[in-house]
């Protein structure tokens, strides 16, 4: 059986602002590759190599960013969902694309450690009309929650205050073309969305046969700023180490650590499990445990531990310890040692700066 591949990367990722005002949030590195890669990877490892990708506003960044997906082995056609209303939405807007084929519907800020490949096979196995993957979580209230008999899916609640079971929704599913009928036939949520789990919950209700695969490894929908942190420590604490930079002779590396081309580190600490991106600079200062720093980026006389930096941002001379930070694109975070002590800032929109 031969599965078609839909990877949603639209939506308007208001819980990762201000990033996502200007960018896609899933093109936020994660151990300085785009999250949305490791999406792709997954479908090509699974086999699956024609691939639609959902997009919004920012269309033109993942175009740039993906291409025709011939650097996964893919062929990838892009769809332009009008507005984000609903991941079931988003499969409407699909259908031209999806014809009367079953696929993969993969959700672009997801990660998920195990890949696809198991719970690709098991479904060609089956005779089912969807499989989904869930995932045991400690906060069942925050996701979209299933209850089982055996295998087989009875029902799904969106984010219940007394949550059935603890397996939540993790973002790949499988579909036959069934669920755009399904799509189809229900109502928008009371957020105006056409929720995906309604559109699985009618199949359930129709007499359709759905089914759940558990997984085991970890998994992150990196759509706020403490799962993506976590998310880039889990990818790190897999760190092969290596150096295609320059290391001088007054700095020391200890762990997993990688330097990408071009990047040079003078008179610095790096702590590992870290990545320093290309052509970045770190200068007299400290790189701790599960930071990503990516391309063009100096870093100055400071120190910074678990964190996202993105590309081309300067810190300097910051005098305590940055951690926990996503710092965006082009950001400049300078400390003057000047008299009277004030702070002066430039920040945009929904931004969130802490001074503890
Ligand atoms: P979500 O994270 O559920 O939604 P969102 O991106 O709008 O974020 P937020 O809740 O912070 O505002 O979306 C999951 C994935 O699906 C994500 O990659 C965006 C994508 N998506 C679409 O492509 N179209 C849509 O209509 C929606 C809702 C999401």
């Amino acid at each position: 059986m031969e599965l078609k591949g839909l990877v949603l990367s639209g939506g308007e990722g208001t819980r990762l602002r201000p990033i996502t005002h200007t960018s896609a949030k899933q093109l936020v590195p994660v151990a300085n590759k785009p999250i949305l890669f490791y999406g792709l990877e997954a479908l090509a490892e699974a086999g699956i190599w024609d691939v639609g990708i959902i997009v919004g506003d920012t269309e033109p960044e993942i175009r740039r960013a993906v291409g025709d997906g011939s650097a996964w082995g893919l062929r990838v056609t892009y769809i332009r969902q009008e507005a984000p209303l609903g991941l079931a939405h988003a499969v409407l807007t699909a259908e031209d694309f999806l014809g009367d084929t079953p696929f993969v519907m993969y959700l672009g800020d997801n990660l998920i450690k195990e890949g696809i490949t198991g719970f690709v096979e098991e479904f060609k196995e089956k005779d089912v009309d969807a499989l989904i993957l869930l995932s045991r979580v400690a906060e069942p209230q925050r996701f979209g929650v299933a209850e089982l008999e055996g295998n087989r899916v009875v029902r799904l609640v969106e984010k219940p205050k007394i949550p059935p079971s603890d397996l939540a929704l993790v973002g790949a599913y499988m579909f036959r073309p069934i669920i755009l009928d399904a799509a189809r036939s229900i109502k928008p949520s009371w957020r105006n969305e056409l929720e995906i789990t309604d559109a699985i919950q009618y199949l359930i209700d129709h007499g359709y046969r759905v089914e759940a695969h558990v997984i085991s490894g970890w998994w992150k929908d990196t759509g706020r700023l403490e799962d993506l942190l976590e998310a880039n420590r889990m990818i790190l604490e897999d760190l092969v180490p290596v150096c295609h930079g320059v290391i001088d002779r007054d700095s020391r590396v200890d762990g997993r650590v990688v330097v990408e081309e071009g990047a040079e580190i003078m008179g610095s600490v790096l702590r590992g499990p870290c990545i320093i991106g290309k052509g970045t600079r770190i200068i007299r200062s400290y790189i701790g445990p599960f930071t990503s720093i990516y391309h063009g980026v100096l870093v100055e006389d400071s120190e910074i531990e678990h964190s996202i930096v993105l590309e081309n941002s300067v810190i300097r001379r910051i005098p305590g310890r940055i951690e926990d930070s996503l710092i965006g694109k082009n950001v400049e975070i300078t400390y003057y040692h000047n008299r009277p002590k004030s702070f002066r800032f430039v920040v945009g929109d929904n931004s969130r700066v802490g001074l503890i």
